[in-house]
């Protein structure tokens, strides 16, 4: 059943676990996601980026969500769109049908540009006064993910600031989220804490210095009522990496953010966990895999299927993980 995430959210905070948040782009990985919240009885989050627009077209997204609700009514499903770069893009969303929004207003319209907190809280509230007409959430973000590594947002081709961001936009302080919150009402926060998009977060395994999960600590003790989201939440499990590269990959050496740093999130306050990358990863680990060491297959429900079991088993060990199994 479809279910909004502040609905949600708010079950994973009386019962102290995370839900990941998986994005969507085709049936693959619909059916991985929902096959292991079905194996696992978790609730689920699906997201759809504009990059999965885009690529799907909005339309096969929405039914594509559609059918999993209707091939799984017993499973509580939020379908949520991610990184809203404007009220408008929001609103059509509602109009698909999705339970819940993000309005990322922490960077301009274009999706690279870090905005003033003014224009931030502007476009915020709006989508929050139309939205919670509707009963659908929102989510909103404050600070810029980056690498405290580098400076630098990650993914060139997706949401993220382009050119060296500052240490201060790039880290969310309590002050500004208690202010962001009360100014906007949203849902849920995206905070930002060091992790960036993609799979280059970490040029070797993060320190406290670089993941600051005692920052989250510190804006949850400040609004200890408000659900944090944590945004680039890929592993990139260093298992996978080996596979794409023995099957004629190359990905050069990289680091995502341990699981036990999720899970000491997920004490102070993450409830939502936003995964894509270690799907893509798993996929194209998989896929390479197979056809490797089947040269002469060529039906593609073969290795799409192989692709679909990779992605099931990163789906399976989140929820674990995360303490959202046994909460569907
Ligand atoms: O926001 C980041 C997600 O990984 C989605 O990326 O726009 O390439 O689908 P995308
Ligand atoms: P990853 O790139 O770490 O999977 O993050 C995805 C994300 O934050 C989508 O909004
Ligand atoms: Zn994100």
């Amino acid at each position: 059943a479809l279910i909004s995430l502040r609905q949600l959210l708010d079950h994973a905070a009386e019962h102290d676990y995370g839900v990941p948040a998986f994005n969507v782009n085709n049936l693959e990985q619909m059916r991985a996601i929902m096959q292991a919240a079905e194996a696992t009885d978790s609730p689920v989050i699906v997201q759809a980026s504009a990059g999965a627009r885009k690529y799907a077209r909005p339309q096969f997204l929405k039914y594509l969500m559609a059918a999993a609700l209707e091939q799984y009514p017993d499973i509580p499903v939020c379908i949520h769109q991610d990184h809203g770069t404007e009220p408008d893009i929001c609103q059509r969303s509602i109009q698909l049908g999705m339970s819940s929004v993000m309005m990322d207003g922490s960077l301009m319209a274009d999706g690279k540009t870090p905005a003033s907190y003014e224009y931030n809280v502007d476009v915020t509230r709006k989508t929050v006064a139309f939205a919670h007409a509707c009963g659908v959430s929102v989510e909103g973000e404050i600070g810029c993910l980056g690498s405290l590594e580098t400076g630098e947002a990650g993914e060139e081709d997706g949401i993220g600031a382009v050119g060296i961001l500052t240490m201060d936009q790039m880290l969310t302080t309590p002050e500004e989220a208690a202010r962001f919150v009360s100014d906007t009402h949203v849902d849920a926060l995206a905070i930002a804490i060091g992790t960036s998009h993609g799979a280059y977060k970490f040029s070797r395994k993060p320190t406290g210095d670089v993941l600051r999960i005692d920052r989250i600590k510190e804006i949850h003790a400040r609004i200890p009522n408000t659900h944090l989201v944590m945004h680039g939440s890929s592993s990139v499990p260093q298992e996978w990496l080996k596979i794409i590269n023995e099957y004629g990959g190359e990905i050069p050496e990289t680091y995502g953010v341990p699981l036990e740093e999720i899970v000491e999130g997920i004490k102070h306050g993450v409830r939502k966990v936003n995964i894509d990358t270690d799907l893509r990863l798993a996929s194209t680990g998989a896929v390479r895999k197979f056809l490797a060491e089947n040269p002469s297959e060529f039906d593609p429900r073969k290795f799409l299927k192989a692709s679909m079991e990779a992605m099931a088993d990163i789906c399976t060990t989140r929820y674990e993980a995360f303490g959202a199994a046994g909460m569907g």
